[in-house]
C-alpha cells in the first residue's frame, strides 16, 4: 500500500484523454486500486481518478456519505442514493444522461486544492462499467452521487471543473465559501 502524489492542475496528464483499461483483473490493476483508496482515503477526498495520481487509464473511485447523498436535489428519487454510496471501483465508465435537465451545485478537486466553484451536472443519469473483479456495474444516479460521477469521469476525457463553469464568479477559495452558501464541497 502506498499514499500517491495527486498531480496538480497545470500537469499534462490532467488534460489529455486517459486509455481504457485492457484487463481489469490484472495485477497492476488491483495494486493501483488499493493505493488509491488509501489516497482518497487520506487526502480526505470523495472521488479520485487514475489521471490524478499520473496513471492515465480508465478507472475512478468514489464514494458518497448518506449525509451527502441527501444534499442534493433530487437524491431522494433513487433509493440507493439515500442510505449513500458505498466505495465503488469503476472501470472503463460510460455515462448517459437520462434527461435534459441540469443542476448547479459545488465541487471541488483533489488537482485543484482550495478551491471549490459551482458547475452544472445532468441531475440524472445512467452509468456503465466494470468492476475490479470483471462484473458489470451499472446503475442510476441523480444529485450528488451523479455530480460526482460526472466529476470523476471527466478527468477520463482531460477535463477539469472550472472548464465546466459557466459563472466564473462562482470560483472561490474555500476559506470564503462560507459567505456564499452552507455547502462544504469535497472531491
Ligand atoms: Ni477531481
Amino acid at each position: 500500500m502506498a499514499i500517491l502524489k495527486i498531480a496538480k492542475m497545470g500537469h499534462p496528464v490532467l488534460l489529455k484523454p486517459a486509455a481504457p483499461v485492457a484487463d481489469p483483473r490484472a495485477p497492476e490493476i488491483a495494486t493501483l486500486v488499493r493505493d488509491m483508496i488509501e489516497t482518497m482515503e487520506d487526502a480526505p477526498g470523495t472521488g479520485l481518478a487514475a489521471p490524478q495520481v499520473h496513471v492515465p487509464l480508465r478507472l475512478v473511485i468514489f464514494k458518497v456519505g448518506s449525509a451527502r447523498a441527501r444534499q442534493e436535489d433530487g437524491a431522494a428519487e433513487t433509493g440507493e442514493a439515500a442510505g449513500g454510496v458505498p466505495l465503488t471501483v469503476l472501470i472503463n465508465p460510460e455515462i448517459e444522461p437520462l434527461s435534459e435537465e441540469t443542476v448547479l451545485g459545488w465541487e471541488a478537486c483533489l488537482s485543484v486544492p482550495g478551491l471549490a466553484g459551482e458547475v452544472p451536472r445532468w441531475r440524472h443519469i445512467r452509468y456503465r462499467g466494470v468492476g475490479p473483479d470483471g462484473g458489470a456495474i451499472e446503475r442510476e444516479a441523480s444529485g450528488f452521487h451523479a455530480r460526482v460521477v460526472q466529476h470523476e469521469c471527466d478527468h477520463l476525457d482531460g477535463r477539469l471543473y472550472p472548464s465546466r463553469m459557466t459563472d466564473m464568479s462562482r470560483l472561490m477559495f474555500t476559506s470564503e465559501i462560507r459567505h456564499h452558501t452552507h455547502a462544504s464541497p469535497e472531491d
